[in-house]
This record gives C-alpha cells, structure tokens and sequence, in this order.
C-alpha cells in the first residue's frame, strides 16, 4: 500500500441474514449475554478473560490476568499453573464425558476408529509414559510429522501432558521443509507414519523423514517414533527407530500430568503463510488455553450432542486450535477424516456428515468453492440435516461462495461463521456468534474481549468505507508469545511497523455499521493509478459471473496507470472459455467496483497455485507473469 493511505471502497454486498428465532432461543449465549458481555469486555477486557479463565481447571491461581510491563512480551496469568491436557483429557474422565465419544477418525479406504474419552485418556497417558522412557523432558521439543491419524492427536497431547513442547509438521511437506523446521527446534524426537493415504494412493511417509534426518543440523533427533498405518516397506535405522505400538505396548495407561506455568511454552508451529520465510510461533498452556476453550464454545455454540468437524489438518493452526484442543476442552467429539475431500468423489465431505451424523462443519473457502463447482446434486445425495452450525477460515470467503454454502449445504438455516484469525492468533479474533445478523463476505466484528482497527500507515483509524491495516490494538490471551529464538524478530514483524499495536499484515475495511470485510494480504494489494484495491475485492466480483468457479488476481506494471489487475479464471464446470466470455467478465468487474477497477487480461487455469494449506499462492503467478524469482516453492501443493 502506497503513502496516499487507504484502500477505496469497492465492494457492494448489501445482502443480510437474520438469525432464525430458533437459532436465537437455542444459542448458549444469548443476544443480551452478548451485550453484556461487550460492555464488560470494553470497560474491562481483563475481567471478561478472567472469566473465561474460571470455567477451566487450574492447579494454581494466576497473580494477575495479564503483565503487560515489557511490551510486546505480553504475559497471560502469569504465576497460574496449569496443563491444557488436565483441561482437554483428565477433567473429562471424572464427568459425565468419561464414556462420551471424544474422537471420532475415518481413513480415506474408509476404515474408522472411535475413541471414548477414556479411551483417548489411556492411549494419550501411555505414549506420554513412553516419551519419559525415551528421555523427553518439560520443555524438550518433540516433532510431529504425521498424516492425520488419532496417535496425531495423541502424540500433540501426550507431549504436551509431560510438559514438552510439541513441533507438529504438515505431513505432506517436503524433507527440506522438515529438516528446517526440526532443526530450528532442535526436536529430540520425530513421530511420524510408514506411510498414508492420499487420493487413492499410498504415499511413503517414513522416506522423507529419512531424507530430513541425513542433514548435519538435524543430529538432534535421537529417536524416531513410527506409526503403522499404511504397510510401506520402511528401512528401520537401529537405535534410532522404534514402532509406536512396540513403544507403547508396556506403557502404563496413566501417568503424571506435568504442573505447567501458564506461560509456558505449549507448541511451536512454523508459519510461512504465502510470503516465504518460516518463522516459529510459540503458543502457551495458559492464554491458549483459554482463548480456544471461549471461542469455541461461543463461537460453535457446543451442545452435548454435537460432532463437530473442523475438515483442517491438525499440522496447521486450525487444526491445533479446533481439532485437537478446543473440541477436547469443550467436551465435545471431534471428527477427523484421513484423505482427500474428492476421494473417491466429490460427495465424500457429504457423505461422512450423513454417517456420523455431523452437527457443525468448519472449512475453509479453498474447499468450498471447489465444492461448489462439482455443483449441489452432491450434497443432495446425502440426507445432511443434521448439520446446524457452518464456519469458514483461512482466506477471504467471497459472497457468492458463502451464499452457496449457506443455502445448500446449511439449509438458509445454519448460522455460517466466517472466522479471521492467523496462526500467530491462536484464536478466532474476528467473527460473528450465532445470534449475530450476517453479512455474506464479512468477518463481522471482533469478539468480546479483543480489540481492532483500521488504520493507515500512522496507526490513525481511517473512516468507515476506506480501507487501511487490520491491526489489534489490545493484547489476547490466545496470543503467540514471541518467535523460537528471535523475540526481536517477533517485536519486528508485528509490533514496530505501527508502534504499539499488532499489525496483522491484512488490508480490511470496516462499515458502517462497524462490520469488517478483508481484502486480502497488504503485500497483495494492487495500486491502479494511484486507488489501492484488494485482491480479494475484484476475485469476488469475478465470482459473481456464473462461469466463473474460482479467481486469483495479481497487479501487472502499467506504464499509464502504474499497476493493472490480471485475473487468473477456473471455469465452473462444462462452461467454455471465449472472447465473449472475457468481455463479459472485465464488464462484470468494472459494474461491480467502479471503473477506476482496470482488468487488463483474463487467463483462464485449470487450477490455481495453493500453499498446502490451500491457500491462493498469488506470487508464484505474478512471477510467472513478470519472468521473475517466485520465491520459496517449498509450500507450494503440488497436488
Ligand atoms: C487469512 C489461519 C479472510 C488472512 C487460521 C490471515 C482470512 C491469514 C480469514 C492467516 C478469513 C484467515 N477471511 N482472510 N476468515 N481467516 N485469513 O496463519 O490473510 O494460516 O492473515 O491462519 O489467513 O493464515 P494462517
């Protein structure tokens, strides 16, 4: 973004959905609550969190909610002891939860396993046992580098129950990828699979451990710990290697659950996000904690009955925050499925909602417009009802994808949360609750008890309308603490570039009626003759035409305007690209976001480029577009 200030306003979604009177009778929260609950959170945003903090278990109560006497080193309930597992797992044995299903995992061939929470209890205590045996200690790194698996989830928790610090690695990274992450770390340990299913293939997983574990900085690892899974020939290295079930098999189920300080450290998860550049966030037992645990339960609206389904990998942040902890600190069963969504095809999401009778579905927008492109008579094969609660993460949800899925596969019914959060944030930061009137293409509103802003270079808030930074102006217990061995680097990347708030490295704009709406990364947006306009303002105009399944746009040089727009275009399925077609599309633009909006050319792609997270890698296209170095390719999904 340029000097000039802020982002125009572009975007006309007028469309509103109410909450149904039922939705409102049912929610946990009700409207008022929530009143309430903002006005106790902006007169005393710490007594709101300490609140929260109350309904979870402590082994000793903080001295304060939150020392902020060396900022940005913010400090959630400092002198409170804890350990996230005792809320996630032991709490739950002595309730009614003990024999209620915690986890609920499909493979892709489509076999399944259950997990009561005794169950998990027992299989968590005796890997954490193991661990011991292998000499991991509080605060030792272990790396988890598995397809998603239950001994995934029971690998994050067992580390996390013996106060070691768990390195979770998305399974379909590459061994350099790995190695620099275990290096980084310095893990002692790698857990990880013979191999897993993936698209109807068998994919070798334990090789690419090998291949990791060859370079000099990773001598560090002292054992590798292997889970069979899919009975690929593995070379088993002596004394380095060792088979989960053989490890665990003279393991006690039950052992000591470590007293943690709140604040320290839980997991580093490694984010490189669409930029390049692997930074190590860390997240603590306590502030974490606390965040999952009320954003979950507020945001999902959790009954006793509920299967929830958050279709995230547990490598990435959604996966940590709503697969594996909220879900458990909530006391609800978590649904975990293997392969891939299309596998074998594209009614499987569907098909396993039916099954198991899911009752709220989170996502991400990548899947749902692809989704959307193999059209509704998908998911109308499959009785669904069972579903009340949607949400989306991880991108810009454009309107016409969010109506799609809000009246196919929600019924018009289902509250359909759209959550903006970063792996940095650990928790949902900006979203609606249930009771809230939606806007189709907008995160709503910060939650009770955080704080932002949109604001220009200087940190000034910028009018309703014009768009600028999306910063956070209080700190959050969900917060990341700093990054792996670079707290200058931390206070750097987020807290300098605008002195005394959190830049999160989005543009958004807020409305009138103080709704947000992103517009995509600052480092993404595109300057036409002087106006900045967000990337994901023309795609979701874009995708307005009925051809149009799915856009990324990229800004090329212009000698008149300085920048133009370029679109890159996955058709909907059966339509036929054209000159007609194009014509149509830059008129589609222009209509939508005024004629300061320039479309200079449409490619149509069978396929964008995607991190492995699936998110839209608009700089390896304008790389390609300008013939030049698109950067760290590592992320880059070659799926
Ligand atoms: C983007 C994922 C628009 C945003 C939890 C953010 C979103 C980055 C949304 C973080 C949303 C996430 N609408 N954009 N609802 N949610 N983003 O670290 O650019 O993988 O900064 O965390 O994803 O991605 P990360």
């Amino acid at each position: 973004m340029d000097d000039t200030g802020a982002l125009d306003v572009l975007l006309n979604e007028v469309r509103v959905f109410r909450p149904l009177p039922q939705t409102i009778i049912e929610a946990n929260v009700n409207p008022q609550e929530v009143t309430g609950a903002y006005r106790l959170a902006q007169e005393d945003p710490l007594a709101y969190w300490e609140e929260a903090a109350l309904e979870l278990e402590w082994f000793r109560k903080w001295d304060r909610v939150l020392d902020s006497d060396n900022p940005p080193f913010y400090r959630w309930f400092p002198g409170g002891q804890c350990n996230i597992v005792h809320n996630a797992l032991d709490r739950h044995i002595r309730t009614v939860n003990r024999n209620k299903l915690a986890l609920i995992w499909e493979g892709e061939p489509g076999d399944s396993r259950k997990f009561t929470y005794f169950e998990l209890y027992r299989a968590v205590n005796r890997f954490a046992g193991a661990l011991r045996s292998l000499g991991v200690r509080k605060g030792d790194r272990v790396a988890v580098f598995m397809p998603l698996l239950p001994e995934t989830l029971i690998a994050m928790l067992a580390t996390a129950k013996i106060g070691a610090v768990h390195v979770c690695v998305f399974g379909g990274f590459s061994a350099k990828a790995l190695s620099e992450r275990i290096c980084d770390s310095q893990a002692r340990v790698v857990v990880t699979a013979d191999g897993f299913y993936r698209n109807g293939k068998v994919i070798n997983q334990k090789a690419i451990v090998d291949e990791a574990l060859n370079s000099a900085c990773a001598d560090c690892v002292d054992t590798v710990v292997v889970v069979h899974r899919a009975g690929v020939d593995v070379d088993m290295v002596s004394a380095r290697d060792i088979w989960y079930e053989d490890l665990v098999r003279s393991e006690a189920p039950e052992t000591r659950t470590e007293v943690m300080e709140a604040t320290d450290p839980l997991f580093l998860l490694h984010t490189s996000g669409t930029s390049g550049r692997a930074k190590g966030i860390v997240h603590t037992h306590g502030g974490y904690m606390v965040g999952v645990a009320r954003t979950m339960n507020w945001i999902f609206d959790i009954k006793p009955t509920d299967i929830f389904w958050c279709t995230a990998d547990a490598g990435w942040i959604t996966g940590h925050s709503y697969v594996v902890y909220a879900p458990l600190l909530c006391g609800t069963t978590t649904l975990m499925y293997e392969g891939h969504p299309l596998y074998p095809q594209a009614d499987r999401l569907w098909s396993i909602v039916a099954r198991y009778g899911v009752t709220a579905l989170y996502t991400t927008p990548t899947l749902i417009r692809m989704l959307m492109r193999y059209g509704s008579q998908f998911p109308r094969q499959h009785d669904i009802s069972s579903l009340r609660m949607l949400g989306s993460v991880g991108e810009p949800l454009n309107p016409e994808a969010w109506v799609w899925f809000h009246r196919h596969i929600g019924r018009g019914e289902c509250p359909l949360m759209d959550t903006w959060w970063q792996t940095e944030t650990g928790m949902c930061m900006l979203s609606p609750l249930p009771v809230s009137v939606l806007k189709p293409g907008s995160v709503n509103k910060p939650l009770p008890g955080v704080e932002a802003e949109v604001v220009d270079r200087q940190g000034q808030p910028v009018p309703p309308g014009k768009g600028g930074f999306l910063v956070l102006t209080k700190p959050w217990p969900g917060m990341l603490q700093t990054l792996w061995n670079d707290p200058k680097g931390y206070a750097q990347a987020y807290w300098e570039k605008i002195p005394g708030v959190y830049v999160t490295g989005d543009v958004a704009r807020k409305d009138e009626d103080g709704y947000f709406w992103i517009q995509g990364r600052a480092d993404e947006v595109i300057n036409i003759a002087g106006h900045n306009i967000g990337t994901a303002e023309i795609e979701s105009a874009l995708c307005v035409h009925k051809a149009v399944a799915e856009a990324a746009v990229v800004g090329v040089p212009d000698k008149i305007k300085g920048e133009v727009a370029k679109a890159f275009v996955v058709l909907s399925e059966g339509r036929e690209l054209g000159e007609d077609l194009v014509r149509e599309l830059k008129a589609m633009v222009r209509r939508e976001l005024g004629p300061v909006v320039v479309l200079k050319s449409v490619a149509f792609v069978e396929s964008l480029p995607r991190t492995k997270a699936g998110k839209i890698l608009r700089r390896v296209l304008r790389a390609q577009e300008l013939g030049v170095d698109p950067g760290d390719l590592s992320v880059l999904d070659e799926e």
